[in-house]
């Protein structure tokens, strides 16, 4: 009989990816035969015992979804709130697969937002070693000079540690005395393009990101989504 750690499983059932795997596993929202187990690298055997995450059995995914959304303002990025705030999934039609966010988005950004029960492909994608390149066009407020954009661009020190390098373009200045600049990141701290720019003096007003890695949101109006085809999923891993 087949045994693999608990949160493993999770992943290749679609429920989560593997790190988010763990989080619910530490957050007591699994169970194996009715014992919620909080506690890592426990080995199951689903052939012969009962999986649950929120009292709903996990079983393996029989279809893999791959979605591209276009995240208005507003909505959370997890796959349901304390708070009650809207999620990201209640833009998605009713499925009978359970999906969940690739990464997250603030709840004041939009933008291009990957949903999948894909585990694996979350996981992977989501892997350092991934190097799935974000683009975010950002308003700030003035306008930056080409030292600090050379600044951003270079990398600087944030509270959680250096920046990697990245590119910083301006963009177009607004009517408002804002600016409008475009920044493509390879990393994907929390917050980090909104820390990054309140550290060079210019906060963010609005934020969107444009891509995700080769994926563009062109044509998808906020709010709307698209499922990914086999071509769309092979630019990921090219
Ligand atoms: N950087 C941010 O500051 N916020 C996001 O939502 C994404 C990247």
């Amino acid at each position: 009989m087949t045994r693999l750690r608990l949160h493993k499983y999770l992943a290749q059932c679609g429920v989560a990816s593997r790190r988010q795997a763990e989080a619910l596993i530490a957050a007591g929202r699994v169970r194996v035969d009715a014992e919620v187990v909080s506690e890592q690298g426990r080995l199951v055997a689903p052939e012969s015992q009962r999986i649950t995450c929120d009292g709903r059995e996990v079983r393996p995914a029989t279809r893999l979804i791959y979605i591209l959304l276009n995240k208005p303002k507003g909505y959370v990025t997890t796959t349901r709130d304390p708070q009650g705030r809207p999620t990201v999934l209640s833009l998605l039609p009713p499925m009978r697969e359970r999906l969940f966010p690739v990464g997250r988005l603030d709840l004041d950004t939009e933008g291009a937002l990957l949903l999948t029960n894909d585990g694996e492909f979350a996981h992977r994608v989501l892997h350092p070693s991934f190097d799935s390149e974000k683009t975010y066009e950002a308003v700030i407020r003035g306008a930056p000079d080409g030292q600090t954009l050379q600044k951003l661009a270079r990398g600087l020190v944030l509270e959680d540690g250096p920046t990697a390098p990245c590119a910083a373009k301006f963009l177009a200045i607004l009517p408002s005395g804002h600016s409008r600049v475009r920044i493509v990141l390879h990393e994907g701290r929390k917050r980090q393009v909104k820390r990054m720019l309140a550290a060079v003096g210019h906060p963010v007003l609005a934020l969107r990101r444009t891509a995700y890695g080769r994926l563009r949101l062109d044509g998808l109006a906020v709010g709307e989504y698209r499922f990914l085809s086999a071509d769309d999923l092979k630019k990921f891993f090219l």
